[in-house]
């Protein structure tokens, strides 16, 4: 049996519609006990963090299409098993000390959903006040 290209084609067509069947699981679960910051501070978390690291994932329509949506929803996870500001109660005292350094290398972490929604990154003007409530 030879594969041509076209048979090769006509495959990966039929494994990339299959691959949408499997299930994920994208769900928001409440915010049981979010982060309390000045509103300021609150909407810049919210634009750069939350969509990995809280229970308020914003899942867009590119979420929905495998597999771009296993790499997102495996994010996702990894994001929320080591910070989620939607459940401050239960993050470790050192956490401030980590989102500080973070925030404070800039886009460099995340670079790649970063540069896909470069609205989401933190303007000059919203690192300084973050860092700024980050030492208190
Ligand atoms: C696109 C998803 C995504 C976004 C957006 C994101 N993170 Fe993360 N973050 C992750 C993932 C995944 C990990 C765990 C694996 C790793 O370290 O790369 C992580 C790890 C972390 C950690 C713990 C590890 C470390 O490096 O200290 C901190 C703290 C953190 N992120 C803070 C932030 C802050 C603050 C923001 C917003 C300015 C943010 N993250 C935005 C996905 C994200």
């Amino acid at each position: 049996m030879s594969l041509s290209l076209k048979s090769i084609g006509s495959w990966s067509i039929l494994m990339l519609m299959l691959m949408q069947f499997i299930p994920l699981k994208r769900i928001n679960p409440p915010a049981v006990s979010d982060i309390q910051t000045p509103t300021v501070i609150k909407s810049s978390l919210k634009k750069a963090c939350y969509d990995c690291h809280s229970n308020e994932t914003r899942w867009t329509g590119i979420a929905y299409i495998a597999p771009i949506s296993w790499l997102l929803s495996s994010t996702v996870s990894s994001g929320r098993n080591v910070l989620n500001y939607s459940v401050w109660n239960k993050q470790s005292s050192t956490k401030k000390a980590q989102i500080r350094r973070v925030i404070a290398q800039g886009s460099m972490h995340q670079r790649l959903y970063y540069t896909w929604n470069p609205d989401m990154q933190l303007t000059d003007q919203e690192t300084k006040k973050l860092l700024r409530w980050l030492n208190d």
